[in-house]
């Protein structure tokens, strides 16, 4: 089996949906950013502070590729993996995308008690979620084989519609 490969905004339920997904096809579960907290020894909120986010994106980049050469996986993509064409190019190449899509409100209440996220923290959270997904909806969109709206489903919901849109029942 390729890899399946789920994209979408933070607090979108990639994690969440993902292991559901991996345990009914019996297949590993991988997350980027546990991946690369696990390989640097430091949380993200660490490293973004510390280095600053374009070094996060250079080490979130050589952990997608690192996963991009192994299969039999369901990966969750951090929210920003679309930003680089190089990343959507190799996970493409790995499997199928799928992004979970949901709307700005739905993604507002999403991330309402949501921690952990430098690129979500300041006072107007609605206007950072809306200036973020005003850069990467069409990303998301380009980068994806099948899109599911998931905001009015259940995680388990989300992850049936993931099987069945993908042929894999
Ligand atoms: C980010 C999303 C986060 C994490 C980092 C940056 C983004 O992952 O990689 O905080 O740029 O959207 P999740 O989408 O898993 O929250």
């Amino acid at each position: 089996m390729s890899n399946i490969v789920l994209v979408g905004f933070m607090g979108s339920g990639k994690s969440t949906v993902g292991r559901i997904v991996a345990d009914r096809l019996e297949s590993e579960f991988v997350d980027t950013d546990c991946l690369i907290e696990e390989r640097t020894g430091r949380s993200i909120q660490k490293l973004f502070s510390q280095d600053g986010e374009a070094q996060f994106r250079e080490i979130e980049a050589r952990v997608v590729r690192s996963i991009a050469s192994r299969d039999r996986q369901v990966i969750a993509a951090g929210g920003g993996v679309v930003l680089r064409p190089e990343n959507v190019a190799c996970l493409k190449g790995s499997g199928r995308v799928v992004y979970l899509r949901l709307t700005e409100e739905e993604l507002l209440e999403r991330t309402k008690h949501l921690r952990g996220r430098p690129l979500l923290e300041g006072d107007d959270r609605r206007k950072r979620v809306r200036e973020l997904l005003q850069e990467r909806r069409g990303l998301y969109e380009d980068a994806a084989d099948v899109i599911i709206d998931t905001g009015e489903l259940t995680p388990a919901q989300a992850a049936d519609a993931i099987v069945e849109r993908l042929g894999l029942e």
